[in-house]
């Protein structure tokens, strides 16, 4: 690609850009926890949604990966990618002809929490002539928290959900995955969960896992796999006996809300937004040409006020002393508007970005703004490595 080559100061911007370097720490140190605690790894792939990134997680150990939707699948297999966890439901006709010709191709496990959903599945492989591995959604989400979503309750009909997997002739019981979420983070007057918490829900998340499957043990019902953990618990949820599979996504770029709970420097920040001041309209604003079609807004202060973030995201400047893995002190991105991004200057170091100036934007929530874009600049320092197609951005079925 004739990008390549380019320094991010000669990029067109907004331009996504990934550190290759700390990308590549990401990966290898959370493949070395899960391979030293005998933890299988699937990175799930919504956060990045790049199959060259996913082959660099295989080929650091990774056993396959995690998407959430089917669309996702599709170009993974298409990219090579042989081992799929689709973490969803699969209900409906369509998705149904869909997830039969995958499971063709590759090898796929998929998740069910419903007898009708068990029975449609049953039912569209069955007559496909294939066999299916199923996991069972538990829901354990933390009560102060906002991961209530599907999933079976643990308790006696999650039970005969199991054991409905287990007698059909046409699917494989492959296990059970639950996802606790984070205590209080979308809490209006609760401190920010720091790493004591994170860790404790980790733990809790493995118990109530591990204590299920062994429920089911007891009931007959061989479970082969536990899985749980995303990024700020995957590490605690692995170190819980048990354990056998960890489903981490963000941890390959880290964001905003990492750095807010305290368990992520912004040296550990991959991804990163160059923009452009194209307006200084007031001493103490700054006008950057990226708005709410380059910045996802679902990890906003007024949304998640207790994690103390600053505005959209993390400002740094191109070069110089407030050059990533500093910060441009007192900048802080406040409004966005479609195709314009407001920045409040609040110091003199911040008030000297005159128009033409180079911002580097750290993402609070890097996953929905990877969605946002078509391509992404992998750099190695200040110079453009590869230029890689988000293949599977925008998949929504
Ligand atoms: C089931 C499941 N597992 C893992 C993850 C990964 O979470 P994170 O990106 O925080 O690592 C998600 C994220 O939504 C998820 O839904």
């Amino acid at each position: 690609m004739a990008e390549t080559g380019l320094t991010l100061q000669e990029l067109d911007t907004p331009a996504l850009v990934i550190d290759l370097d700390i990308m590549e720490r990401n990966i290898a140190s959370m493949a070395e926890y899960c391979r030293a605690r005998g933890v299988r790894l699937r990175p799930h792939i919504k956060t990045h949604k790049v199959p060259e990134i996913a082959r660099i997680q295989l080929a650091a150990g990774a056993v396959g990966v995690t998407v959430a939707k089917l669309g996702e699948a599709e170009v993974m297999a298409d990219a090579g990618v042989r081992d799929l966890f689709v973490a969803n439901q699969i209900i409906g006709e369509a998705k149904l002809k869909r997830l039969v010709a995958l499971a063709r191709r590759c090898t796929v496990t998929v998740l069910a929490d419903s007898a009708e959903g068990i029975r449609q599945l049953g039912e569209a492989v069955l007559a496909a002539g294939l066999r299916l591995d199923v996991c069972l959604e538990l829901n354990i989400a933390h009560p102060e928290g906002r991961e209530g979503r599907c999933g079976a309750p643990p308790g006696p009909e999650a039970i005969r959900l199991a054991q409905a997997i287990h007698e059909h002739p046409a699917l494989s019981f492959a296990g059970i995955l639950g996802f606790r979420g984070i205590p209080r983070l979308f809490s209006r007057d609760a401190p920010a969960p720091g790493m004591e918490e994170l860790r404790e829900t980790g733990r809790e998340e493995g118990r109530l896992l591990t204590e299920f499957a062994a429920l089911l043990e007891a009931n007959g019902i061989p479970c082969p796999q536990v899985i749980g953990g995303s990024t700020p618990t995957a590490c605690f949820v692995a170190d819980v006996p048990g354990i056998t599979e960890v489903h981490p996504g963000e941890y390959v770029f880290s964001g905003g809300t990492h750095v807010g709970m305290g368990m992520s420097s912004v040296d550990g920040c991959a991804l990163s937004v160059v923009t452009t001041v194209i307006s200084r309209p007031h001493p103490d604003r700054a006008v950057v040409d990226g708005g709410s079609k380059t910045f996802a807004g679902d990890m906003h202060p007024a949304l998640v006020p207790n994690l103390k973030l600053s505005g959209f995201g993390l400002i740094a400047a191109l070069n110089g002393p407030y050059a990533l893995p500093g910060l441009l002190p007192g900048a802080e991105l406040a409004a966005l508007n479609e195709e314009h991004g407001m920045i409040r200057l609040g110091s003199d170091a911040a008030r000297a970005a005159a128009v033409g100036t180079r911002l580097r934007i750290i993402p609070n929530h890097v996953c929905p703004v990877v969605n946002l874009f078509d391509r992404v600049y992998a750099v190695r320092g200040e110079r453009v490595e590869q230029v890689w197609t988000i293949a599977a951005r925008g998949k929504l079925t």
